[in-house]
């Protein structure tokens, strides 16, 4: 069901709360990254370009106690500085998620203002109030405006206050980044132009099993690289030594594997180590030939080369998980090849999964060599899936 966007609004002189994903990586009251920042300011800029009054609600980490309160990475207020330099203009920090100093301040603001609301994960210190979609607080907040704009794609996959809550109340639609993430990865899946591939990576099986699954449905191949291919080497009854593995997914595994045919390619080589450690001692040993002693740290060079041929001439990639320890650099080059792989693919639509994958993109400098690269991580795993994400669902249809 089409959504409406931000450009259905009748938005001069309004107050439009907005749901923006701020749920950057801090060190300490540093921003490390402020990609999802960037990535709202088309659709904050467009609000204040239509004169509207912008109340911004984001939650940032996790509140689990009192103490968190006081944390310097679970406060916004380095994030409405970052705002302001990005937007060129002030934008009004309220270190408040309720009562009157926030009300005098959304009441005070004029057309093309900005204010960001204190994280809305403080109202989960007495009982999950956001996080658990508390309705009165839902009800609360949308009491501050006169229209609801979502464009927290991150966010999506939760049904909270701040989302789902708000959109009960308001008038709304999506934001620009809302759209646009959605248009990549649903089209991606639901309507692939072909042949598609998928590349799914990452340490574990469990985290990704209904992605496998879907996408085994859907996709003309799917490759597994990462931690996850031990236990379906293990499945085909090869020797992994250390490597991780998950025993209680090792049936499932045979399963998918019988039911996928040769729609499913594994690494036939592998980077293995005895420590897991930036400077252990390496090799590079067939899938077969895995040492007792050793454990699996990145897919190999032939591996490489087989992802890279299994690639060509794709029309539409999606690519989930990275192939190995990436954060080391020894057992970078796995998660390395396949980023240059896709990059190299002309004329196809590719699409990376937020979370590490999209950390090795960037770490890598390939950000521009991709169609998309999502901001969400968990979002884009339900989109992959098959689900519907809440946050998108809980918007006005057109
Ligand atoms: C994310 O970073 O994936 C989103 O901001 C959601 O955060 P959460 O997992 O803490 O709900």
């Amino acid at each position: 069901m089409a959504k409406k966007t931000i450009r259905d609004l009748n938005l001069k002189n309004k107050t439009v709360l907005v749901r923006v994903d701020f749920n950057v990586p801090m060190d300490g009251n540093k921003i490390t990254d402020d990609n999802r920042i960037v990535a709202a300011l088309d659709t904050i800029k467009y609000l204040i370009e239509h004169q509207a009054k912008v109340v911004l609600f984001s939650h940032l980490g996790k509140i689990k106690s009192a103490e968190d309160l006081d944390k310097a990475d679970r406060n916004l207020n380095p994030v409405a500085n970052r705002l302001s330099e990005l937007l060129g203009q002030e934008v009004v920090f309220i270190d408040e998620t309720r009562g009157e100093k926030l009300e005098l301040a959304v009441k005070n603001l004029q057309e093309g203002q900005v204010l960001l609301v204190q994280n809305t994960r403080f109202e989960d210190v007495e009982g999950k109030k956001e996080s658990g979609n508390d309705p009165e607080l839902g009800k609360y907040w949308a009491s501050l405006g006169d229209l609801f704009v979502n464009d927290a794609f991150g966010t999506a996959h939760r049904s909270h206050a701040s989302n789902v809550g708000i959109a009960a109340h308001l008038d709304s639609a999506v934001g620009f980044l809302m759209e646009k993430e959605v248009k990549f990865l649903k089209e991606a899946v639901d309507q692939p132009e072909r042949p598609f591939v998928a590349i799914l990576g990452g340490a574990k099986v469990s985290d990704k099993i209904k992605v496998i699954e879907n996408l085994l449905d859907r996709a003309d191949k799917v490759i597994i690289g990462g931690g996850m291919a031990y236990t379906f080497f293990k499945a085909k009854g090869l020797e992994i030594g250390q490597s991780i593995c998950e025993p209680d997914r090792i049936e499932l595994a045979k399963e998918i594997m019988e039911k996928a045919g040769d729609k499913l390619v594994l690494p036939v080589d592998n980077v293995v180590a005895k420590e897991f450690n930036k400077d252990a001692e390496t090799k590079v040993v067939a899938s077969e030939e895995i040492p007792t002693d050793y454990m699996g740290m990145d897919i190999g060079p032939q591996t490489v080369d087989l992802f890279a041929e299994t690639l060509a001439g794709a029309k539409t990639v999606v690519w989930n998980g990275p192939m190995g320890v990436f954060e080391m650099e020894k057992f970078a080059q796995g998660t390395m090849g396949v980023c240059q792989a896709i990059a190299n693919l002309e004329s196809a639509t590719t699409i990376v999964g937020g979370g590490d994958s999209a950390a090795a993109v960037t770490q890598l400098g390939y950000e521009d060599k991709f169609t998309h690269i999502s901001t969400g991580g968990g979002a884009s795993l339900s989109y992959l899936e098959g689900a519907e994400l809440p946050g998108v669902e809980s918007i006005d249809n057109l």
